[in-house]
Parts: structure tokens; C-alpha cells; sequence
């Protein structure tokens, strides 16, 4: 297994860290998340469950809420301003490395930008290129659909 690169190994810390503030009642699964954006920001989220089940949100998507609402962004920047992710780290204690959901691979896939995912337990990680992991998302067009 290559070592982590410095980056990389500073967001899997990070993401350990905000897994310690999950809140998890119902599976007791804990899940940790952060982020590098393209321009050098780090954002970190933990899995937030309802007891309604469909209200949770996983760690990765509240790193990535807390990006969207917190990041850099140029003054005249309006409602198509994208903040990119470069790589993102997941952490859990799961025995074997717990790989983002479906749901969170097509939000990741909105702000990726050629990203890297790292995915690690005490144990071990590993690196994955994010379009190895979801080489096929899907993409709204704007001309050429339906309608
Ligand atoms: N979970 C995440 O936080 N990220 C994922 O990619 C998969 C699942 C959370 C959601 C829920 O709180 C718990 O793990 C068990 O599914």
C-alpha cells in the first residue's frame, strides 16, 4: 500500500477527529469525513441520523453541505459557483474500510474535480481515484433531454 502523501494524511486525521462528534443512536455506526477543495480549504462532517432513518445525512454529505455554505468564493460569484473537491477522506472503525454510499458518490460527483477518495479505519486505508469508485454519475443537461 503507498503511504499517504502529508495532505492526505492530515484530512484522514481530520476526519477521524469529527467522527468522535457523530451522532449515530440508531446503528451506532460512526462516520467521519473531510474534505480539500481545490483552492486549499478543509471541511469536516460526521454521519447526523433522524429517527425518521430517511432524514440522516452521512458524514461525507455534511462535509459537503458545510463546503457549499462556508468556502471561499469570489465576491461576484453567483448560484452556479462550484467549490471543487480534490480529495476527500472517510473515516470509520468498520472491520473492513467502509466505502461512501451511493447517494454521497452523486453528491461528491457534483464538486469532484479529478478527486482522490481515501478511505481508512485504524487499521488501514486506501487511496482511490473518485472516478474509479463512480465513473458514471449522473449528469442533468441542460439541452437535449426531455420536454
Ligand atoms: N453513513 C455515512 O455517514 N456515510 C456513508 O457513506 C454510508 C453510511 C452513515 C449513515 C448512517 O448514519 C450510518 O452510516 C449507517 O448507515
Amino acid at each position: 500500500m503507498s503511504p499517504l502523501t502529508p495532505e492526505q494524511a492530515a484530512l484522514v486525521s481530520a476526519a477521524r477527529a469529527v467522527r468522535e462528534r457523530a451522532y449515530a443512536p440508531y446503528s451506532r455506526f460512526r462516520v467521519g469525513a473531510a474534505l480539500l477543495t481545490t483552492s486549499g480549504e478543509i471541511f469536516s462532517g460526521c454521519n447526523v441520523e433522524n429517527a425518521s432513518y430517511g432524514g440522516t445525512i452521512c458524514a461525507e454529505r455534511n462535509a459537503i453541505l458545510g463546503m457549499v455554505a462556508h468556502a471561499l468564493r469570489p465576491h461576484d460569484a453567483g448560484v452556479a459557483f462550484r467549490p471543487r473537491i480534490a480529495q476527500i477522506a472517510v473515516f470509520t472503525d468498520a472491520a473492513e474500510l467502509a466505502m461512501p454510499c451511493g447517494l454521497c458518490r452523486q453528491v461528491i460527483a457534483e464538486f469532484e474535480a479529478g478527486a482522490h477518495v481515501i478511505v481508512a479505519n485504524p487499521r488501514a486505508e486506501r487511496v482511490i481515484a473518485f472516478a474509479e469508485l463512480f465513473p458514471e454519475p449522473f449528469v442533468l443537461r441542460s439541452e437535449g433531454g426531455e420536454g
